[in-house]
């Protein structure tokens, strides 16, 4: 994505931090781009969960991507920015609501996304929504997860820093709870379909793995 369009998508956030954070995040993270490539063949509505400021959203729309797009976060001020940024960009097709996930998943039939926020449910919780998502997934659908997955890497430990930092610095509601592993989602998700669980780190010290449930 050029430096033109990202800087413009940091142009819908007032924040002076979101400004400086999105072109960086679009720069230095494979995560939507990845995103874009699982999802770039399907017509199917998407239902983002933890859809913090709607980037992925933006950046589909802006890659030519036009399936209808429902954001959810439980953070009522990164809603009230992804709305903004929807509006101040003229993007059709995208809804973002105030939802926690621990309450339950809306009715939905199309693909889902699950981006970097696992870490902040419990075991019980994570198995209960990964369940709940990967029911949402039509039949040729596809659940594409991204999370940091426990091991015994240094990038396993970065991670885990750098989700206290978060928390610390306000920029997350919460701190990390516990990571998966990738036979966690192995086995709560194969029943549902084929799984896969590959490296995302792209340029970041950081322990991402993209999860794909293909139903
Ligand atoms: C690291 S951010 C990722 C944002 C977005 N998925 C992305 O990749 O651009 C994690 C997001 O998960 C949200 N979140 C955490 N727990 C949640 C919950 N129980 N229900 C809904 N959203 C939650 C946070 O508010 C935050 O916006």
């Amino acid at each position: 994505m050029s430096e033109i369009i990202t800087a413009r998508l940091a142009s819908y956030f007032p924040r002076k931090w979101d400004r400086f954070y999105i072109p960086a995040k679009l720069k230095s993270d494979p995560l939507y781009g990845a995103v874009y490539d699982e999802l770039r063949s399907s017509e199917l509505p998407l239902l983002d969960l933890g859809c913090g400021l709607g980037l992925l959203a933006l950046y589909l729309r802006e890659r030519g991507l036009h399936f209808p797009i429902h954001g959810l976060d439980y953070d009522q001020r990164k809603i009230d920015g992804a709305r903004r940024a929807s509006r101040e960009g003229n993007y059709h097709g995208l809804v973002f609501d105030h939802h926690d996930a621990r309450g339950g998943l809306p009715d939905h039939t199309g693909n889902v996304s699950i981006l970097d926020i696992l870490q902040f449910f419990e075991p019980t919780e994570q198995e209960t929504l990964l369940k709940l998502a990967a029911e949402r997934v039509a039949p040729g659908g596809k659940l594409v997860i991204r999370s940091g997955l426990r091991d015994d890497s240094w990038r396993f430990k970065i991670t885990v820093a750098g989700d206290i930092l978060a928390k610390l610095t306000a920029w997350m509601k919460a701190g990390p709870g516990h990571y998966p592993t990738a036979e966690d989602f192995q086995r709560i998700l194969s029943p549902f379909g084929k799984v896969r669980v590959e490296p995302l780190w792209g340029g970041t010290p950081f322990n991402n793995h993209l999860v794909v449930l293909d139903r």
